[in-house]
C-alpha cells in the first residue's frame, strides 16, 4: 500500500486532491495531510474521508524542520504532494515574508526530509517520487495575446508569490541536479471549484454576487488567465507522480483562456440562471454590481499554458469544458451555504475591510 504525504490537503486544491486519491484508489493507499491550518486551511473540505482509517491529519507547520522530519520517521512515505504554500498574489504584496518562509524555507525543509528518508548509498529506495505543485506565474507574464509559457520558457517572477514559488522550484530542481532528487515539478494555470476560499476571483465574485455586495474588478477587467477545473488538475498530478520520469517538469493548462470581466459576466448570468424564480436574492443581482476599482500592483497582463507535453508523454487532456465546471463550481457554493459563512467569518471580514475599502 502506498502512503502519501500531502502537504497543505486542508487547502483548496490539497483537500480536492485528497478526495480524488480515495476516489480513484479506495483504500489501497494511505494518505497523511500535514497542514498547519492558516486562515485558507479548512479541515470541513475533508468530512468525507475524515473517519477513514487510511486517513491521518498532522497539524504541522511545515517551517518546523523537526515536526517535518518526524512523519518520515514515523512512516515510510512513498509520494510527498506539496501543495502547503501561501498562495495568494494581493497578500503577498503587503506581507512577503510569510511567502518566502513558507514557500521557500517551508520547502526545503520538506525536500531535506525527503532526501534524509529515502537515500541509499547509490541512489534513492526504488518507486519514490516527490511532486513539487507550482504555478504557471513563475513565468512571468504574456504581454499580448500571443504565444504560451513551455517547460523551456525563462523563470521571470513579478509578484513576491510568483519569486517565492520560483525560488522553491529552483531549489527542487538543483536538488535533482546535484543530489538525483526523484522529483517532478508541475506548472499549472488558475484552478477553480469547490472548497476555493474567496480571496480568489471565481469564488470572491460568486459569493458577492450571492450576497448582492459590489464586484471589484482590478483595472480594466481585460487581464487574460488560463482556467483550469480542480478535478482534471487533480488528475494530471497523480499522472505525472506514477508515470513521469524523476527530474522532469509538466505544465498543465486548461486551454481555457478568459478575460476576467467574461468571468465576472459569466458568473452573473450563471447565477440568475441557477436561482429559482422566486429566491429573494435575485433582486439584488444585475451586471450593475460590477465595479472596476484600482488596478493590482504589477499586474501580470495574460498567462497561458501549453499542457503539449503532458499530453504527448503522459496522455493528460483538461476534461472539463469550462462553462460546465464554471456551472458545477457555482451549483456547489450554492449547495454549501454553510462552507462560505464558516470561512468568511471574522478575519475574512477584516482581510476584506483593508483589501477594498468597500
Ligand atoms: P490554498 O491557499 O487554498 O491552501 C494552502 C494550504 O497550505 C492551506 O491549507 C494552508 O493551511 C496550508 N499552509 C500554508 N502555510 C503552511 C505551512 N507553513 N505549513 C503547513 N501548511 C501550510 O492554496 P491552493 O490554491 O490550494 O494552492 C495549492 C498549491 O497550488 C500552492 O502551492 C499554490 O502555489 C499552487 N497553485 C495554485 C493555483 C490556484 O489557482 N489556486 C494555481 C497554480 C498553483
Ligand atoms: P486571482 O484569483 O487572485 O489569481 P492570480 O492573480 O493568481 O491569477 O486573480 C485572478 C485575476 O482576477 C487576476 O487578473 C486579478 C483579478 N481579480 C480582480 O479583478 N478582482 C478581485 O477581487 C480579485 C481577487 C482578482
Amino acid at each position: 500500500m502506498k502512503t502519501y504525504l500531502v502537504t497543505g490537503g486542508a487547502g483548496f486544491i490539497g483537500s480536492n486532491f485528497i478526495l480524488y486519491l480515495f476516489e480513484k484508489y479506495g483504500n489501497n493507499i494511505r494518505v497523511i495531510n500535514a497542514d498547519c491550518l492558516t486562515y485558507a486551511g479548512n479541515l470541513e473540505n475533508l468530512k468525507d474521508v475524515e473517519s477513514n482509517p487510511n486517513y491521518i491529519f498532522f497539524k504541522v507547520d511545515i517551517r518546523d524542520r523537526q515536526a517535518v522530519n518526524n512523519i518520515f520517521q514515523e512512516y515510510d512515505i512513498d509520494r510527498v504532494i506539496h501543495f502547503a504554500a501561501e498562495s495568494h498574489v494581493d497578500r503577498s504584496i503587503k506581507n512577503p515574508e510569510a511567502f518566502v518562509s513558507t514557500n521557500v524555507l517551508g520547502t526545503l525543509n520538506l525536500i531535506n526530509a525527503a532526501k534524509m528518508a529515502w537515500e541509499t548509498q547509490d541512489g534513492y529506495r526504488p518507486g519514490k517520487k516527490y511532486v513539487q505543485i507550482s504555478t504557471d506565474e513563475v513565468y512571468g507574464s504574456l504581454e499580448d495575446e500571443h504565444g504560451y509559457f513551455h517547460e523551456t520558457t525563462p523563470l521571470d517572477p513579478h509578484s513576491p508569490y510568483s519569486a517565492s514559488k520560483a525560488s522553491a522550484d529552483l531549489l527542487v530542481k538543483s536538488y535533482v541536479d546535484t543530489f538525483g532528487f526523484p522529483a517532478n515539478t508541475t506548472r499549472c494555470s488558475n484552478n477553480y471549484g469547490p472548497y476555493q476560499f474567496p480571496e480568489k476571483l471565481i469564488p470572491l465574485m460568486i459569493n458577492n454576487t450571492l450576497s448582492g455586495k459590489r464586484l471589484p474588478v482590478y483595472g480594466t477587467g481585460k487581464n487574460v488567465r488560463d482556467w483550469l477545473y480542480v478535478k482534471d488538475h487533480a488528475k494530471a498530478i497523480d499522472l505525472v507522480a506514477e508515470k513521469a520520469a524523476a527530474g522532469e517538469v509538466y505544465n498543465i493548462g486548461g486551454h481555457n483562456e478568459k478575460r476576467n470581466i467574461e468571468i465576472v459576466t459569466l458568473i452573473i448570468d450563471t447565477i440568475l440562471d441557477l436561482l429559482p424564480e422566486q429566491d429573494a436574492r435575485r433582486k439584488g443581482i444585475s451586471h450593475d454590481l460590477i465595479t472596476y476599482v484600482e488596478d493590482r500592483k504589477g499586474h501580470d497582463y495574460r498567462y497561458a499554458i501549453s499542457p503539449d507535453k503532458i499530453k504527448a508523454e503522459l496522455g493528460w487532456e483538461p476534461e472539463t469544458m469550462f462553462a460546465d465546471g464554471l456551472r458545477m463550481t457555482i451549483k456547489w457554493y450554492l449547495d454549501n451555504p454553510e462552507w462560505m459563512e464558516h470561512v468568511t467569518r471574522g478575519d475574512y471580514q477584516n482581510y476584506y475591510k483593508q483589501m477594498y475599502g468597500m
